[in-house]
C-alpha cells in the first residue's frame, strides 16, 4: 500500500535577529534531521509582511536567515534552502485553504491575539490568514514532519485541521481520480490526499525564556536586548548577557524537581543542556549544589564554544551575497517542481479548468 514519503520542512521568519531560542528551538532540529530525512527549509518572507508591512531590508534579512541555516550545517545541495516568495505554489495553495479554514478557527489562535494585541480590527488581514499560509506552505510538499518550538503547536494542529477538511470535503473527487494515499490516525486508517503532519517539538530547550524574565519567551520583539543571545553577539557580548542573567539567590538544586518554582535556574539549565546535548538530569548531576557564580561561567564558555564558530561562518558567509541568492535562487527552482506537482493534482481535485 503506497504512504506519504516521510519529508521534513519548517520554516523561520526573515524579521529581527536570529536568538538562541531560534537556534535551540529550530535550527539545531533542522540540522539534526537532515542525515534521517529528505529536509526542506524555508525562508518565509511572505509571512513576514503580515505584521509589519514595510521593511528596512528584507532582502538583508533574507540572506541573514539563509547565511544562518548555511552557517549552522545545513546542505542546500542534499536538501533544499529557499525563500518562500520565489514559489508562488505557496500563495496559491494558502488561498485555497483560505477557503477551508473557518474564521473561527483563525480567531483562535493565540499567536494572532498576542500579536493583534487589543486593536485588532486594526490588524491586517494576512496577519489572520496567517496560519493558512503556514498550512500551505507544509502541505505544497505534503510534508510528514515540521520541526519547531513550543509556541508553533497550535499552528501545527490546525494545519491538520486543514488537511483532513480539505480530505473530507473532497473526498470523492479525491477517490475518482485515485489521488488518495492510506495513512493511520491514532488507531484508524484512514485516505486522504494531503498527510495529517507530525509536529517534531524535540530536545530540552523548545521553549527558551528570556534572560530578564523567566516567564516570557527569548523573543526577536524584545525591547531589551539583554533579555536574548543574538546568533551575532562575540564572546565578550555573550558572557556580559549570562553575567546579567536574571537569577534567585539560591543555589541550584542537586535534584531535577528542585528546577519547578525556579523558571530563571531552569532556563539556564535547559539552556546548558541544550548546548551540550545532554540532559537536564545530567547537567544537575553535574552543578547541583553549586552557585550561579560558577555556573554562569561554565554556561557562558559553553554558550561561546558553540555559538561563535556559527557566528563568524555567517559573516563569511554573508560576505558573499552571490553565492548565497545562488543557494536560494537553486533550491527555488527544485521546490517549485515538487509543489507544482502537488497544485495540478489540487487544482483537478477542486475543478478548476487547466491544460
Ligand atoms: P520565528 O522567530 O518566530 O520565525 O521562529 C522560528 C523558529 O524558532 C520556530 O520554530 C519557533 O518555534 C522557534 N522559536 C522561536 N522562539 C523560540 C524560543 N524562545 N524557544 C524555542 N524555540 C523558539
Ligand atoms: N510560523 C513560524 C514561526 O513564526 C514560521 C513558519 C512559517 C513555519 N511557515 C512554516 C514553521 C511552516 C514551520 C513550517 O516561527
Amino acid at each position: 500500500m503506497p504512504s506519504f514519503q516521510p519529508l521534513v520542512f519548517s520554516g523561520v521568519q526573515p524579521t529581527g535577529n536570529l536568538h538562541l531560542g531560534n537556534y535551540l528551538g529550530a535550527i539545531r532540529r533542522f540540522v539534526a534531521l537532515q542525515d534521517s530525512h529528505d529536509c526542506i527549509y524555508c525562508v518565509v518572507d511572505l509571512h513576514s509582511i503580515t505584521a509589519q508591512l514595510v521593511h528596512d531590508d528584507l532582502a538583508g534579512q533574507t540572506r541573514a536567515i539563509t547565511a544562518a541555516f548555511l552557517a549552522a550545517g545545513i546542505d542546500p545541495e542534499k536538501h533544499i534552502v529557499f525563500n518562500q516568495s520565489r514559489v508562488m505554489q505557496h500563495a496559491e495553495l494558502a488561498w485555497i485553504f483560505n477557503c477551508v479554514a473557518r474564521i473561527g478557527w483563525m480567531n483562535r489562535m493565540t499567536q494572532f491575539k498576542d500579536k493583534a494585541g487589543k486593536d485588532r480590527e486594526n490588524a491586517s488581514l494576512g496577519l489572520l490568514a496567517y496560519p493558512s499560509l503556514m498550512a500551505a506552505d507544509i502541505l505544497v510538499y505534503r510534508a510528514t514532519h515540521v520541526p519547531v518550538g513550543e509556541d508553533q503547536k497550535q499552528h501545527l494542529e490546525l494545519t491538520r485541521d486543514i488537511a483532513t477538511k480539505f480530505n473530507n470535503d473532497f473526498s470523492d473527487r479525491i477517490g475518482q481520480l485515485g489521488a488518495g494515499v492510506d495513512m493511520t490516525v491514532g488507531d484508524e486508517r484512514v485516505n486522504g490526499f494531503f498527510p495529517l503532519t507530525e509536529p517534531l517539538i524535540e530536545g530540552t530547550a523548545t521553549r527558551v525564556m528570556s534572560l530578564r524574565d523567566g516567564m516570557k519567551k527569548m523573543s526577536k520583539s524584545d525591547p531589551s536586548d539583554l533579555s536574548r543571545i543574538n546568533l551575532t553577539d562575540d564572546a565578550d557580548t555573550i558572557a556580559k548577557k549570562i553575567k546579567k542573567a536574571k537569577t534567585d539567590p539560591e543555589p541550584l538544586p542537586s535534584e531535577l524537581e528542585g528546577l519547578e518554582a525556579r523558571p530563571e535556574a531552569d532556563n539556564l539549565v535547559g539552556i546548558y543542556a541544550g548546548l551540550s546535548d545532554r540532559s537536564r538530569e545530567s547537567v544537575i548531576a553535574e552543578f547541583g549544589g553549586q552557585q550561579f557564580s560558577v555556573f554562569k561561567p561554565a554556561l557562558a564558555e559553553l554558550a561561546v564554544e558553540k555559538l561563535a564558530p556559527i557566528a563568524s561562518e555567517m559573516r563569511r558567509i554573508m560576505a558573499d551575497p552571490a553565492y548565497v541568492d545562488a543557494v536560494l535562487r537553486n533550491g527555488g527552482e527544485r521546490a517549485a517542481v515538487r509543489a507544482e506537482a502537488t497544485m495540478k493534482t489540487v487544482r483537478e481535485i477542486i475543478g478548476f479548468v487547466g491544460d
